[in-house]
């Protein structure tokens, strides 16, 4: 007896390995936990406990006293750390970013309180001065030019207050050259050399971050000053580049981060890939404000499945490499996954 011949069937068949869950979940080449997550975070320095940002259906500005509660919700979740984000009475705010610094300020007693309620949730402080400044930008300007380095003064004093505050990890997210090295150097004199660093390494001028804007209550960039450049291209990177980030990264490393990030996320995950192929040291990716508005307004219009869209999207940063992901969603995230 002869055999049938294979000629009109497929000879391999990779669907076999995809047949049932338990199959499926044998072979998954990547998965996601809540420890792979840093959950962003917005604190507000009025009465009210919450206020919802409309851009960002289901983010809200935190009072202090949420902010605390909030960290020991992480905690039980298996979130790992917390990244926050400082949304302050625009009468605080100057030309200089002047309450950037300030000890008593906003972002020194949420950190105070989160690490009182829950000490073994890492915190993480952005450092750059767009949440103080009236006109919007992370950095001094004047005539329109960003001042690098009289920038990088106001960052260090930022960064020591946020570190002796408590905060575990600075992550400088200006891209002023050598901030990285100034802030390693002014840590490494105050004693304060456990703190770590995360640099947004390779951060780009982009359009996703509007939300973000809205949710700091930031300025509006470009509102025909003299002192409010339009953009922030003469700092943030080109969206077009790609070697460009593999030197932005290898810089901050030569300086002393500890970990990089690569932001904005999910339109940017060949950087990712890259970076990490390059360097091998932790790599984050941020899914920015405007990554999160995307998914919630065509899940709120019902065009995708929310819960899906949220852990498939989340999965992808893993999928290129990343050691873990900056997210709006990391606690209904965390929820879904189990701790
Ligand atoms: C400020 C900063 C921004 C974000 C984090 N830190 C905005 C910007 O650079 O304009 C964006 C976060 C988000 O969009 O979720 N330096």
């Amino acid at each position: 007896m002869t055999r049938a011949p294979l000629a009109p069937y497929p000879a391999l068949r990779p669907r076999r390995l995809r047949q049932a869950p338990w199959i499926r979940s044998l072979v998954r080449e990547t998965t996601l936990s809540p420890s792979d997550l840093i959950w962003s975070m917005v604190v507000h320095d009025g009465p009210e406990d919450f206020i919802n940002v409309p851009s960002m259906p289901g983010v809200q500005r935190l009072s202090v006293r949420e902010a605390a509660k909030a960290a020991v919700r992480a905690r039980a979740l298996g979130i790992p750390a917390i990244a926050v984000f400082p949304h302050i009475d625009g009468a605080k705010k100057d030309a200089h970013g002047s309450e950037a610094a300030n000890p008593d300020g906003l972002i020194a007693q949420a950190v105070k309180a989160m690490k009182d309620a829950a000490p073994e949730v890492g915190i993480m402080c952005d450092v750059a001065l767009d949440p103080f400044t009236d006109h919007g930008h992370d950095g001094l300007v004047d005539r329109g030019r960003i001042l690098n380095d009289a920038t990088i003064e106001r960052l260090v004093e930022q960064g020591l207050m946020q570190a002796r505050a408590g905060a575990d990890i600075l992550a400088p997210s200006d891209m002023m050259d050598g901030r990285v090295g100034a802030l390693r150097t002014a840590l490494e004199g105050a004693g304060l050399q456990d703190v770590m660093i995360m640099s947004y390494a390779a951060k780009y001028a982009s359009a996703f971050y509007g939300p973000y804007r809205d949710a700091i209550g930031s300025g509006k960039l470009g509102t025909g000053s003299i002192d409010n450049p339009g953009d922030k291209k003469t700092y943030q990177m080109d969206p077009g580049n790609t070697d460009e980030a593999l030197r932005e990264v290898a810089l901050d490393i030569a300086e002393g981060a500890d970990m990089v990030m690569v932001k904005p996320g999910m339109p940017y995950l060949d950087i990712v890939r890259r970076v990490v192929e390059a360097f091998a040291l932790p790599t984050f990716a941020f899914q920015v404000s405007g990554e999160y508005a995307m998914i919630m307004a065509a899940a709120g219009n019902g065009w995708i499945d929310e819960e899906r869209a949220i852990l498939e999207s989340l999965g992808a940063f893993k999928r290129a490499g990343a050691a873990g992901v900056i997210t709006y969603f990391a606690e209904r995230a965390a929820g879904m996954l189990g701790a």
